[in-house]
């Protein structure tokens, strides 16, 4: 049977550190405030000049591509995860196949836009990929410049301490061997909440379900005709807002039950993890999920510390940091989760290579 294993993973994160008592010059905020409620110390953030979306990823994706042995022309699909893209369209797929110098046609790319979770649904788009016998060498990356899209004034501060850049790729090729690869992905979501982890200006909403003075479109003679207003502008509307004490409450609830998931479906039990990869939304969270299934700290692995909430790369970085310590071994039955905007929320079981 043909299973989906990571051949090769890279990552890369911009030099420029961007520390708690950096952003605190900029915002009312302290370095207390900000390690005790989301663990973070530190976070890179890209050069604005040189650096978009797509060139962190084209870094993370060489250093995947040479782990795995392959050139960058041997990918024959690519899959692009990101909520930060450097364009509204075309996604950063095409922009990535372009950067790479990479000229077969042949090649797909498909742009997944699934924040937090994007990695682990791009993972499981790519495991059905790979086992139908579609592709051969798929490139799955997640990459994000949120730096450029944040408020770093005190009116944006619930959000913009907690977000940085980086990318993560890996080259998922099949196997047939018996003890590794892909074992199971579970996706969800629920639209219910789809605003309170959002950035929804500008877009063909034009106002019309939410034309409330808080989304920009304050008059109604307006509403579902334009897709600007003069106050997204005034107010800043179009960085991204989040109700982060639903969005922490949903996510200590979702966590364990999509892990237990791909456990059961697996005949697993949580202490039969090596490795468990969270997405990097914050420590607390992550402490949170680790006591529920009585995991030792050894077996759960957090950055979040030095690089904040990379979404969609948070995973492949966090994965990679990982394998480059010496902390996945050949063999050991690694499990990803993710949960983000949308809500949506997925897991994954893998045996490592
Ligand atoms: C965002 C989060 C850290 C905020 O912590 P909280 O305990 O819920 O804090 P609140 O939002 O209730 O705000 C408490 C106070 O801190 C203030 N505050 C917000 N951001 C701040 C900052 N960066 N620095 C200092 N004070 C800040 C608020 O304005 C509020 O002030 P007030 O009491 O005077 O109104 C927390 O809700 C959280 O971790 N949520 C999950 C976020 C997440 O994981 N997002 C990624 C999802 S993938």
């Amino acid at each position: 049977m043909i299973k989906t294993k990571i051949a090769g993973i890279g990552k890369y994160l911009p030099s420029k550190i961007v520390t708690n008592a950096e952003l605190s010059k900029m915002m009312d905020t302290t370095d207390e405030w900000i390690v005790e409620r989301t663990g973070i110390h530190e976070r890179r953030h890209a050069e604005k000049h040189t650096e978009t979306t797509t060139t962190l990823a084209a870094h993370a994706t060489k250093q995947a591509c040479e782990r795995a042995g392959i050139s960058v022309n041997d990918i024959d699909f690519i899959i692009f995860a990101t909520l930060s893209p450097d364009y509204y369209f075309p996604g950063c797929g095409v922009l990535l196949q372009r950067e790479l110098g990479i000229t077969n046609t042949e090649c797909g790319a498909l742009d997944i836009r699934n924040q937090c979770s994007g990695f682990i649904y791009g993972l499981s788009v790519a495991d059905q990929f790979i086992k139908s016998g579609m592709y051969k060498n798929i490139l799955l990356v997640g990459s994000e410049m949120h730096s450029m899209g944040l408020d770093f004034t005190t009116r944006g501060r619930t959000v913009s301490v907690i977000f940085g850049d980086g990318a993560g790729a890996v080259i998922l090729q099949p196997t047939q061997e018996d003890n590794q690869g892909v074992l199971t992905t579970h996706l969800h979501s629920d639209g219910t909440h789809a605003e309170e982890l959002a950035m929804i200006n500008p877009g063909s909403h034009g106002g019309r379900h939410l034309g409330t003075e808080q989304f920009g479109y304050p008059d109604p003679s307006v509403w579902g005709e334009v897709f600007v207003t003069q106050k997204m502008f005034d107010d800043a509307l179009f960085y991204p807002n989040m109700n982060g004490q639903l969005v922490f409450k949903t996510a200590v609830t979702k966590f364990p039950e999509v892990i237990m998931e791909a456990l059961n479906k697996t005949g697993h039990t949580p202490a039969d993890i090596d490795m468990l990869i969270p997405h990097q939304a914050n420590l607390r969270i992550s402490q949170f999920v680790q006591k529920v299934l009585r995991l030792p700290d050894e077996k759960v692995y957090n950055n979040i510390q030095k690089y904040g909430n990379t979404t969609a790369a948070s995973i492949p970085i966090a994965l990679c940091e990982a394998w480059e310590n010496g902390l996945v071994k050949s063999g050991d039955l690694v499990c990803l989760a993710a949960f983000g905007s949308g809500f949506t929320w997925g897991s994954a079981l893998l045996r490592w290579v």
